[in-house]
């Protein structure tokens, strides 16, 4: 009888601890956030006009860059037998400026650029810059509203080889795009008050499709660009069609008890072939310590760190321009350039997007999206654990983050396609047609699903 009565009670106390724990690990509800008023001044009477926009650079700021290059300071040489251990090889990043002065050729580039339809609207104070490329008119096509959104250190230059790619019909579909640039990057004006996180920036997305006038759209992104849209889909899924991602993470404390106690039988949770892109735990935390000392700083103190990157054109490629090697090939940091074969963006395509921090000024005021996003107040929202309501699809390129088969479906419980290809965290820039594919047919499958119920 004791026996049994003792029995009943541990049960008891398991079972309560079970409740206990899994209430403190359920996700929280969907918080309300504001239309904030951002722009400088006093909320007013909104300018809902949309503008169409064009770059032009003018010849004295081209000078001044020039300048720049021509005399900046002389690189400090990488250590004896080091490639890139260290941050930007300065040898590369030498080679890199030579082309920038002599072989590239900026009005060229803006000429591509202009190319594309670019508007600006006002949305809660900010004047928001966005290329808007309709598809033409064909028979028997179905065209889709699609946002597709860059992150950091990108801009909308990512999307220029994509964009014909998805305005292009196939299997009965095509996409009418959408590409904003981030409140504070490029030549989208930036917050002028504290608070503009990733949370309200979905919010200001949503406002400007709705002025667009889709009610309701598809949503694709990644690094930055997947986690505001990833919110958005949270905080609006009535406006949110499906959302893509090529950069779904899953970071809720119920997946970290996961990969801890899966870490005795990484097979329950991870395909064996992948097993290595997550434990040992050690290693994935040595490699999340050496490569994110920048998401630190810019969390931090990001005003400090952006007056030499808005001064220096130099300084600017080379901060760039590392997080472009290390994000498209892990490898390489161990291994001169000269033997990365062709994988690598060109160069060309590359200064595109370090001429649009550069000509906007912008470095800084894209570094604060840390500040606002990764601050207690802001976590505290807790919107990445909350399962996200409509039909979702993650695309993993080999050399970008890594979200486990056996915990996606916590924040993605609407998950209709999952999908792995090589090559790195700019996939836009880097496999246009593989992730235009990989979005066409992950849309094929939302319709199918919207159009059953
Ligand atoms: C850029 O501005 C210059 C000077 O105002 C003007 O002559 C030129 O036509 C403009 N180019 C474009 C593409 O708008
Ligand atoms: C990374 O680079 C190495 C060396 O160039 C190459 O062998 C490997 O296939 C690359 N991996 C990816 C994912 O591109």
């Amino acid at each position: 009888m004791g026996l049994m009565k003792s029995l009943v009670s541990a049960s008891l106390v398991v079972i309560f601890l079970a409740v206990l724990i899994n209430n403190a690990l359920k996700p929280p509800a969907v918080p309300k956030i504001e239309a904030t008023w951002w722009g400088p001044g006093e909320p007013s009477k909104q300018d809902k006009s949309i503008r169409p926009f064009t770059i032009n650079i003018s010849e004295k700021e081209i000078q001044d860059l020039n300048h720049r290059l021509d005399f900046h300071r002389p690189l400090t040489p990488p250590l004896e037998g080091t490639h890139q251990q260290y941050g930007m090889n300065t040898n590369l990043l030498k080679e890199i400026i030579e082309f920038w002065r002599k072989d590239y050729k900026w009005k060229e580039r803006e000429a591509y650029f202009n190319k594309f339809p670019q508007f600006k609207t006002n949305i809660q104070g900010l004047d928001i810059h966005y290329l808007h490329v309709k598809p033409k008119k064909i028979e028997g096509v179905k065209v889709l509203p699609l946002i597709i959104l860059h992150g950091w250190p990108g801009s909308v230059r990512e999307f220029l080889e994509i964009i014909p790619i998805l305005t292009t019909p196939k299997n009965g579909i095509v996409f009418e795009v959408v590409a904003p640039h981030i409140p504070g990057y490029g030549f989208s004006q930036a917050a002028v008050r504290p608070g503009c996180g990733a949370a309200q920036i979905a919010v200001v997305m949503k406002n400007l499709m709705h002025r667009l006038g889709f009610s309701k759209f598809y949503a694709q992104g990644g690094d930055f660009g997947s986690i505001i849209l990833q919110h958005l889909s949270v905080l609006h899924p009535e406006s949110v069609l499906g959302f893509h991602s090529n950069m779904c993470v899953v970071n809720t404390k119920k997946s970290y008890l996961w990969t801890l106690l899966y870490s005795l039988y990484p097979q329950g949770i991870v395909k064996q072939e992948h097993v290595d892109r997550m434990y040992p735990l050690s290693e994935a935390a040595r490699i999340r310590i050496l490569e994110t000392g920048y998401l630190h700083l810019q969390a931090t103190k990001p005003d400090t760190l952006g007056v030499g990157l808005n001064d220096s054109p130099v300084a600017l490629a080379s901060y760039i321009l590392e997080k472009f090697v290390t994000g498209t090939n892990k490898t390489w940091q161990e291994i001169p350039h000269n033997q990365w074969k062709k994988d690598w963006i060109s160069y060309t395509n590359m200064l595109d997007n370090i001429m649009i921090y550069w000509w906007t000024n912008s470095m800084n005021t894209a570094f604060r999206l840390y500040a606002e996003t990764f601050n207690i107040k802001h976590n505290g929202l807790g919107i990445m654990g909350i399962p996200i309501p409509v039909p979702t699809a993650c695309a993993r390129f080999e050399n970008d983050f890594y979200v486990a088969d056996g915990l996606v479906g916590e924040v993605h419980p609407n998950l209709v396609q999952l999908t792995d290809h090589p090559g790195g965290h700019f996939a836009a820039l880097q496999l246009p047609q593989v992730l235009a594919e990989d979005i066409f047919s992950a849309v094929k499958i939302f319709e199918k699903v919207i159009h059953k119920n």
